[in-house]
């Protein structure tokens, strides 16, 4: 692997009072201040220059009113679309939330009533939880097999009992987070077979589609049979890809008809969000226009911290584990070696090893034990964060 890039992701960005989530909110959601952060999903990297040019050209206009999604802008998407994933789609099939929970939200209001049964693959992305539960739909697990060494699958069997038994909805995560597995073509096809023998509608968030490594594709769910096709609404953004998460951006992919007119309507006529962030506009036509080389450089960037991250744990920490995924900049560390409840797991992370990491219960049950690394930022974050997860682990021995 090599550091040498035309893009710098090595000169660690000072976030600080930047009223950063990431980094700001540690002391409220942690109470650790000084904790590194390698929680929540965003990057410590700049957005590539075309996009700050663009949002700068864009302030300097000074007027910021409604704003529709213009010719050009559905023409970046749907290129990104074809080029980085061989997807045609059509500009009619994209529409718009801000942000792609907000997407999930509105699709469980949408094509469910109360009471309703709603799938998902855990463990998983906590919000997959909340977009059910707080909307007052009933979840039904279909937890992913994991095998001894740590590979997840999905378990058919186990869906195609849990999907026979009136549930409405699945929400499936592709690339999956915490995992990090991309499905194959043959699994997509599987599931989105399942889904329409039982009549499930399918939520394919798909926000991670462009953090994926060499040698491997994501397949979209939609583009995987013309029955599947009709029966989905992928969720997409360019904020993970980008860093824009605090755009509040996403395209909604939404091929039929009928279901995109009645996502539509829950979300502009029912909630009344009618327009586009202008700036969010901006930036995601910008960064599908121009972000593909910045895009290939990070994933080189992100992928040598994670071989870091493992080749540091095999030399040192044989109490834990961790598999190098096939998608996003997350890592999911096993460990149960270390024999804590989740609890004292979190407690000594944060206290003793000074990270803030995310606890793996958060993604559901089978996440006991585990902790997801979020290693987008520069490597010597990651260095320093090694170093102090290894003396924890040091004095932890001594203290045995
Ligand atoms: C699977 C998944 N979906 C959605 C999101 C967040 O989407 P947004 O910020 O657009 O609501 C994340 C962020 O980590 C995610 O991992």
């Amino acid at each position: 692997m090599t550091l040498k890039s035309r893009f710098d992701f090595h000169t660690q960005i000072d976030r600080l009072q930047s009223a950063s989530e990431k980094w700001d909110g540690r002391e409220k959601i942690f109470g650790a201040p000084d904790a590194l952060p390698l929680w929540v999903a965003d990057m410590d990297f700049a957005a590539p220059q075309e996009v700050l040019d663009a949002l700068q050209q864009r302030v300097t206009h000074g007027v910021f009113g409604y704003t529709f999604r213009t010719p050009q802008y559905f023409e970046a998407v749907v290129n990104w679309m074809q080029t980085r994933h061989n997807w045609s789609i059509e500009s009619e099939w994209i529409t718009f939330t801000p942000g792609v929970v907000p997407a999930l939200a509105f699709a469980v209001e949408a094509f469910t009533k109360p009471g309703d049964k709603i799938a998902i693959q855990t463990p998983v992305y906590p919000p997959f939880y909340n977009v059910v539960r707080e909307n007052g739909r009933q979840l039904v697990m279909n937890p992913l097999r994991v095998s001894e060494q740590g590979d997840y699958s999905m378990d058919f069997d186990d869906l195609e009992s849990k999907l026979a038994d009136d549930v409405k909805m699945l929400i499936l995560c592709s690339p999956h987070n915490p995992v990090g597995n991309i499905w194959s073509r043959e699994d997509l096809a599987k599931l989105a077979d399942i889904c329409l023998k039982h009549e499930v509608l399918v939520i394919a968030d798909e926000i991670h589609a462009d953090l994926i490594f060499e040698a491997q594709s994501h397949i979209p769910f939609a583009a995987v049979s013309d029955a599947a096709r009709d029966n989905c609404i992928v969720c997409t953004a360019p904020s993970k890809t980008f860093n824009l998460a605090g755009l509040s951006v996403s395209n909604i992919i939404i091929p039929n008809r009928k279901l995109r007119l009645t996502f539509e309507r829950t979300v502009s006529k029912m909630h009344g969000l009618g327009s586009i962030s202008t700036l969010g506009a901006t930036a995601t036509e910008a960064a599908y226009r121009h972000g593909g080389e910045w895009l290939d450089e990070l994933l080189v960037y992100v992928r040598g911290n994670m071989e870091y991250v493992q080749a540091q744990i095999q030399e040192y920490l044989p109490e834990l584990s961790v598999k190098l995924p096939e998608a996003t900049y997350l890592l999911w560390i096993d460990f149960r070696g270390l024999n804590m409840n989740a609890k004292d797991l979190m407690q000594f992370l944060l206290h003793k090893a000074g990270l803030a990491l995310n606890d793996g219960t958060m993604f559901g049950i089978e996440g006991a034990g585990y902790m997801r690394m979020n290693v987008a930022c520069s490597r010597s974050v990651i260095e320093q964060a090694m170093e102090q997860l290894k003396a924890a682990v040091a004095e932890l021995r001594s203290s045995k």
